[in-house]
């Protein structure tokens, strides 16, 4: 009896430590995949190429985009490198999710991206005849063609299942803020400020009750940057000193208080509704009031592009880079770098209470 309990005490020892080493060798250069998929809706800070395939001056498949890339390659992100979405994706555990518009008849098994550069919450927000964007009712609606393929695929049950436990990363209301604040914009004229941000809240209620409605059950919402603190604005303050616009910080973070009372009330009336609200805009603030804590030098320039901090003119072919990326914050005029997007990626994944509210994305991924 002893000899057969010590036995098999030991076969279970050799199965644990055969299935640990194995874990080792399958998996030591990449996250473990914690999730069967992720979805992401967005703007600019999180496309990965959607907008390659529209006809629209939003665009990011030239260089100097892409200068840190893997074979220095122009994918259309705007970026150096990589973004927000794909270091989120790393650290889920997947694959960058594909731009959507690259494959259209893809079932997409492990996720998809509808972000777009110059999208915005409004249907009204960058719809020009040449800048162009899918909005974020396209998005959903693109979606709603996903799921009905999922399920077709998967069979209602299992679909359900897999579109449950799928982080939905929704990151945007920039633009459409942007948009409002830029100088040269005609809106305050026309809708005071707090008549804008309760119409974009409004807007985006319905649109998280549909992707609810269509499965989803956790959702990612970052908030609106401290835009007023983009080269681009800061090379707009009419001081010329480079400080950050505070009217549009102001209603930038009125905005964000909108969404998260928004986000409380779904959580009250939807069944199974869970969130993550990552605080940006605390948070990007306290990475320029302490850069060198997270590693960076420059905090108001951007390292591509022309004239006064870099932003009077946006980073095309012609203009000039900066060689030492990593030292800043921003990459062009409105963008981060790929060294800023892994920090805030790692704070939405993992950060304190104090920004990642009331979960972050690692505990939302365990619920
Ligand atoms: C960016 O993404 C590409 C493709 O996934 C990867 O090969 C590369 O290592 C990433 N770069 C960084 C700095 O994470
Ligand atoms: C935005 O556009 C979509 C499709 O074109 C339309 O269905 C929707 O009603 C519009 N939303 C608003 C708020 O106008
Ligand atoms: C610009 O400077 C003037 C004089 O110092 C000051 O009164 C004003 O508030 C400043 N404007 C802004 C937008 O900061
Ligand atoms: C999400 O939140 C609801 C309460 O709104 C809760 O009942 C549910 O168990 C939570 N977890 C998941 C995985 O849906
Ligand atoms: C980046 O490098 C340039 C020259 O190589 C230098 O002038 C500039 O001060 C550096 N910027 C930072 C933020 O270190």
């Amino acid at each position: 009896m002893m000899g057969f309990a010590c036995s098999h005490r030991k076969m279970n020892f050799l199965i644990v430590f055969l299935s640990f080493s194995f874990f080792l060798s399958c998996c030591s250069f990449s996250e473990a995949q914690k999730v069967p998929a992720m979805y992401v809706f967005g703007d600019s800070l999180v496309d990965v190429g959607n907008n390659d395939h529209i006809d629209s001056i939003i665009r990011a498949d030239f260089p100097h985009n892409g200068v840190d890339y893997p074979g220095r390659k122009a994918t259309g992100r705007f970026s150096n490198g990589n973004n927000s979405a794909d270091f989120i994706a790393e650290k889920v555990g997947l694959p960058t999710p594909p731009p959507y518009l690259s494959d259209k008849n893809n079932v997409f098994l492990k996720g998809v991206s509808f972000a777009s550069g110059g999208a915005g919450i409004l249907n009204s927000t960058n719809n020009g005849v040449i800048s162009k964007a899918l909005h974020l009712s396209d998005q959903v609606r693109l979606f709603s063609t996903v799921q009905q393929k999922l399920v077709n695929q998967l069979g209602a049950a299992a679909a359900k299942q897999q579109l449950s436990k799928s982080p939905f990363l929704i990151l945007i209301g920039s633009n459409d803020l942007i948009n409002y604040f830029n100088s040269d914009s005609k809106h305050p004229k026309t809708t005071p400020p707090q008549q804008f941000v309760d119409q974009m809240i409004a807007t985006l209620k319905p649109y998280l009750q549909q992707l609810h409605g269509l499965g989803a059950r956790k959702f990612v919402i970052p908030a609106v940057p401290a835009i007023g603190c983009m080269p681009l604005l800061r090379h707009q303050h009419p001081n010329k000193t480079g400080e950050c616009l505070d009217g549009a910080n102001y209603w930038a973070n009125k905005y964000n208080q909108g969404l998260q009372s928004m986000l409380q009330s779904l959580k009250s009336s939807l069944n199974d509704f869970n969130y993550s609200y990552f605080d940006t805009y605390n948070y990007l603030l306290t990475i320029i009031q302490n850069p060198s804590t997270y590693g960076f030098k420059e905090v108001k320039a951007a390292c591509c592009g022309l004239g006064r901090l870099n932003a009077e003119i946006p980073c095309t072919p012609i203009s000039i880079y900066c060689s030492n990326r990593s030292d800043y914050i921003f990459w062009d005029r409105y963008h981060p770098t790929e060294a800023a997007a892994s920090v805030l990626a790692s704070a939405v994944f993992s950060g304190s209470k104090q920004y990642a509210n009331p979960v972050n994305l690692n505990q939302l991924i365990s619920l």
